[in-house]
């Protein structure tokens, strides 16, 4: 589920790096977008090679002391935001040679392991899971919003097939205290009929509430949305996913921009309608043998991408509304 996880020999490891390097070929120079900087992995390994820009993205604050580390050497060549990447439209980035936009999906492996995120299962305390620049928190979500939300949270976002005893428990449970990482905890293994050895009781639910309380889809969506937007000719748009729905989304958004007519109707410039990507392969690259022995939690990375044919930036896509029952939950968010 997240990218930075440590190897076995607790090092970090960024996931498929080989592989991003080797479609993005910044071998050739050029500005790339790293949106999700997390440890400065893929941003490091693009500033190896001369000629070569990152801009770097992250909505986690913690970012922002690897990167002013990283400023100290590529002053001139490297600049960090603190933002969301659905905010990538406001970057003034009209007159830069855009060549690649990368997104590793998710969250690094510092951010599991610090206690103040509550992220994992394993931590007591808060339930938090704000990965930065959030409105509300995970313990908002369960304390406030009513059952049939909380259910469908859990199912759709968590794939949870218990949601529904979840939601009523949680209800029930609230009435006498607050519900914290540990109450969760016990009502998620309470309500859970079939329990499962391999993995942790409370998994799903822990996703579901950490891509609610993100916005994760609304922002992989605007993300895409807005990183095509930027994209040169040739430039090539990546997202590594851990997930699938978030794999569905950016498998969607690729087809559909490589298949239909997609580049918009009201653009002045367009004569003829054309497609916006070439999609080289329709299946995603996935990690090695020799990776996965390395670093075993790479195993749900699927990486995914396409090259913008065009230097348009205005296009059609039914993107939101293909996903707009996920959007609708997410803004169940909206009123905490
Ligand atoms: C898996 S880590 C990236 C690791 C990075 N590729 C590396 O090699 O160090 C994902 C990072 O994305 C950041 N992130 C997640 N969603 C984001 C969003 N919507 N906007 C900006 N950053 C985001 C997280 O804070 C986290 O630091």
């Amino acid at each position: 589920m997240d990218a930075t996880i440590v190897s076995k020999m607790q090092k970090h490891y960024p996931v498929l790096l080989k592989e991003i390097i080797s479609v993005i070929s910044p071998q050739h120079g050029g500005t790339f977008i790293d949106c999700t900087f997390g440890q400065g992995g893929y941003t490091k390994k693009i500033l190896d090679f001369k000629n070569t820009n990152v801009i770097a993205l992250d909505r986690d604050i913690e970012s922002a002391k690897i990167a002013n580390q990283l400023k100290e050497n590529f002053e001139d060549r490297f600049i960090f935001k603190n933002i969301k990447f659905s905010e990538l439209n406001n970057l003034k980035l009209k007159n830069e040679n855009i060549r690649g936009v990368i997104f590793d999906l998710g969250y690094s492996y510092a951010q599991i392991k610090d206690p103040k995120k509550g992220l994992s299962f394993d931590n007591s305390g808060k339930l938090n899971m704000q990965l930065g620049l959030n409105s509300y928190s995970a313990e908002d979500a369960v304390n406030k919003l009513d059952e049939k939300e909380l259910e469908k949270i859990f199912k759709f976002f968590g794939d949870e097939k218990e949601a529904k005893y979840i939601a009523r428990n949680i209800i029930n449970e609230r009435s006498k205290k607050i519900i914290d990482t540990k109450v969760l905890v016990e009502i998620i293994d309470k309500s859970k009929k079939r329990k499962n050895f391999k993995v942790h009781n409370a998994t799903k639910v822990f996703q579901a509430l950490r891509i609610f309380v993100n916005k994760e889809i609304s922002e992989l969506i605007h993300g895409l949305i807005n990183a095509t937007k930027v994209l040169k000719k040739g430039g090539v748009l990546g997202v590594v996913t851990f997930h699938s729905l978030e794999d569905k989304i950016v498998k969607y958004f690729f087809k559909s921009l490589s298949e239909n007519e997609s580049i918009s109707r009201y653009s002045p410039a367009v004569k003829q309608a054309d497609t916006l990507f070439n999609l080289i392969r329709k299946k995603p690259i996935i990690p090695s043998e020799e990776e996965l022995s390395e670093n075993p939690p790479s195993r749900s990375a699927k990486f995914r991408y396409a090259i913008k044919k065009t230097d348009f930036y205005n296009f059609d896509t039914n993107i939101e509304d293909q996903f707009k029952n996920y959007i609708e939950i997410e803004n169940y968010g909206d009123k905490l």
